[in-house]
């Protein structure tokens, strides 16, 4: 029966393909990624004794976010393992997003079941109820068992609760963990104070080779862009489209992420207000969208403390008449201690807050500027805020509640 009512709408005239716009997509050729010659033969070079069945050497990467680190550790480790099959060298490859597996426990099991066909090993990865120790020996095995090399990615590894996971793997080739096959870890971090944070052992045998990724300018974000375009049905994006969302994106810093996800809202939006073309006016709308996204989502993975001082900020900036107005440390913390006793929370110390402050303008989610006080007097530092106040309380909330 033909219902009377159409309630699916018409048929996308919007998208063609709309899953090159998914953050996790990934490109098929070469050609599709721009501006990161210098990275990708970087990644290339540390990993190429896997070629021949060799140790490669571990590497971090850290950089901003929508740099490509995902990507181009993605796409390397793929190249290396097609180039290695053609000399019979067998490349096992794992991808582990700390975000989603934050223990270490969790880690090595989404690493173990990704390496591991048991079809081969006659061994099983269950989801839980092993201790860590025994899901590494499983995890040691099953490489041993199937393959010349592993590579393993370790994603967003600032998210992991401590760093015995980096402990064991990059140092499994030298403490006799795999008695045949080589293993490679590779690191990824947006904090750029992670490195620090390590110790000393970790550092020197993950960090043998470290590469930093800079963020994009307006005419790499254009190209990327363009890029991804198949995306929508012929003749459906105004010319103005894609400059205009280069420019956004690379205003504060250039994040591809950020460019990509606010090309694809503008084409939502153009689609639910059944609109056959993208304007510009579709794209300031999916840049409020997009920031509130962003900015819920890097809230909700900040500690409390990160989100009560941003809370602080964003009153402190609310209360003043100037909208651009520059905060001191000292106001914010202010302002910050009232909120921790609001939420019967102990405050941290300034040093802690100081780098709290820091993150958060790593993130770019602040902006910092030292002022001086004159000879003698000390420096100190102002904070502002990227986006508007509004947004940054209803995403501190919206955090809160989940
Ligand atoms: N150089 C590039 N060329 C094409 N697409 C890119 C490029 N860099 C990033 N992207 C795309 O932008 C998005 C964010 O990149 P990603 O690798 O996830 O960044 P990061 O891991 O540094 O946060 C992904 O969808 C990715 O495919
Ligand atoms: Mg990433």
């Amino acid at each position: 029966m033909e219902d009377k009512v159409d309630y699916f709408g018409a048929e996308n005239p919007i998208f063609a393909d709309k899953e090159l716009l998914q953050i996790s997509h990934l490109p098929r050729d070469d050609a599709r990624i721009i501006g990161r010659d210098d990275q990708l033969q970087n990644l290339g070079s540390a990993l190429r004794p896997a070629l021949t069945g060799n140790t490669p050497n571990n590497v971090f990467i850290y950089g901003k976010t929508g740099t490509g680190k995902s990507l181009c550790s993605k796409f390397i480790t793929q190249r290396v393992i097609d180039r290695a099959d053609q000399n019979d060298v067998n490349v096992g490859f794992a991808y582990v997003d700390c975000l989603q597996d934050p223990t270490e426990t969790q880690a090595v099991q989404t690493a173990a079941e990704q390496l591991n066909n048991s079809k081969v090993t006659g061994m099983t990865i269950p989801e839980t109820g092993l201790a860590t120790s025994v899901f590494y020996k499983r995890l040691w095995k099953a490489i041993d068992a199937q393959y010349d090399v592993a590579i393993i990615i370790l994603d967003e590894v600032d998210k992991l609760g401590d760093d015995n996971i980096l402990m064991q793997l990059s140092r499994a080739n030298e403490s006799g963990k795999l008695s045949n096959a080589k293993l490679a870890t590779i690191g990824i971090s947006n904090k750029i104070r992670y490195k620090e944070e390590l110790t000393e052992r970790v550092k020197s045998s993950l960090c043998e080779r470290d590469y930093v990724f800079p963020p994009y300018d307006a005419t790499q974000l254009r190209e990327i862009l363009v890029s991804r375009s198949d995306a929508f049905a012929d003749g459906v994006l105004d010319d103005s489209v894609i400059p205009r969302v280069s420019a956004l994106a690379a205003r504060e810093h250039g994040d591809a992420r950020k460019a990509i996800d606010i090309l694809r809202f503008a084409g939502e939006i153009a689609e639910d207000e059944g609109d056959e073309t993208v304007r510009e006016r579709h794209v300031e709308q999916a840049q409020r969208r997009e920031e509130q996204n962003r900015l819920s989502e890097l809230i909700a993975e900040s500690p409390v403390h990160a989100r009560y001082i941003l809370l602080a900020l964003a009153f402190r900036v609310q209360q003043d008449p100037d909208p651009d107005a520059m905060i001191p440390n000292n106001d914010v913390f202010g302002t910050y201690r009232h909120i921790c006793e609001q939420e019967g929370s102990d405050p941290l110390k300034e040093r802690r807050l100081r780098d709290i402050l820091s993150e958060l303008e790593f993130l770019s989610i602040i902006e910092q500027e030292r002022r001086g006080r004159g000879r003698g007097k000390g420096i100190w530092n102002v904070n502002r805020l990227v986006d508007d106040p509004e947004l940054v309380i209803e995403a501190c909330r919206i955090a809160k509640d989940e």
